[in-house]
């Protein structure tokens, strides 16, 4: 198989990591997820209680951050945040964190560095326009702001855990509000990024369409 490059980006909870995952692993190639990298981040700061407006100590914790991504599990400083940085805390402060121009430059080049030289599917929101230009494939996934809003609230149901439906849904669009209308590398379609629009499909449906989108560059 020749060297492929696959970028996906789109809004919150259009389903990108999960797809994304899935089509790596029967590609059998890397998989990474640079928003579990902008939640690690946003955890480090809660943690250490920077605020967002001292860019002097943000600085300081970016020259010595170690972010790693293994198989399912995202790692901090050497210790596995997976579960911990899908908090709804983070959840309310990543965008915030994730439009710092110091941050964004520390984990886009971190992103680069992970994809240099190898085959990829790296998801996000600005893959396709930005961290990856050249990538071989580019998709653009979304769906209905209802659709991805229902999704999230069942994931937390599913976990044990309380959810607010409406709650969840003003949640999501706060964040798509944020991240397209950042100065730097906002969420948006690269020109030449094929749409998904996954609303009313299941996910075999979905990796299906992209998988069809792959195949003739492999
Ligand atoms: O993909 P996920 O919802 O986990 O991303 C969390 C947040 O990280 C996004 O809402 C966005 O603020 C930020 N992000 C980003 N650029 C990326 C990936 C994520 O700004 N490439």
């Amino acid at each position: 198989m020749n060297k492929i490059v696959v970028a996906i980006d789109g809004p919150a909870g259009a389903g990108k990591s999960t797809i994304a995952r899935i089509i790596a692993n029967r590609l059998q190639i890397l998989y990474i997820d640079t928003g579990a990298m902008y939640r690690a981040v946003t955890l480090e700061l809660l943690n250490k209680n920077i605020s967002i407006e001292d860019i002097d100590k943000i600085e300081e914790i970016l020259k010595h951050i170690k972010i790693d991504i293994m198989d399912d599990k995202v790692f901090l400083n050497n210790k596995d945040v997976t579960h911990e940085i899908r908090q709804q805390v983070i959840n309310r402060t990543v965008s915030s964190v994730s439009a710092i121009p110091q941050v964004r430059k520390k984990l886009v080049d971190l992103q680069r560095e992970f994809a240099r030289n190898r085959s990829v599917v790296m998801d996000g929101r600005d893959i396709g326009t930005n961290v990856l230009k050249d990538a071989d494939v580019k998709v653009f996934l979304t769906a209905s702001a209802d659709e991805r809003s229902v999704r999230r609230y069942k994931e937390i149901l599913l976990k044990g855990l309380d959810a607010n439906l409406g709650e969840i849904k003003n949640e999501i669009l706060a964040r798509d509000e944020l991240d397209s209308t950042r100065a730097l590398n906002p969420l948006k379609k690269a020109h030449d990024a094929a749409v998904v629009d996954t609303t009313g499909k299941d996910i075999e449906m979905v990796v299906e369409e992209i998988l069809k989108i792959i195949k003739p560059k492999l």
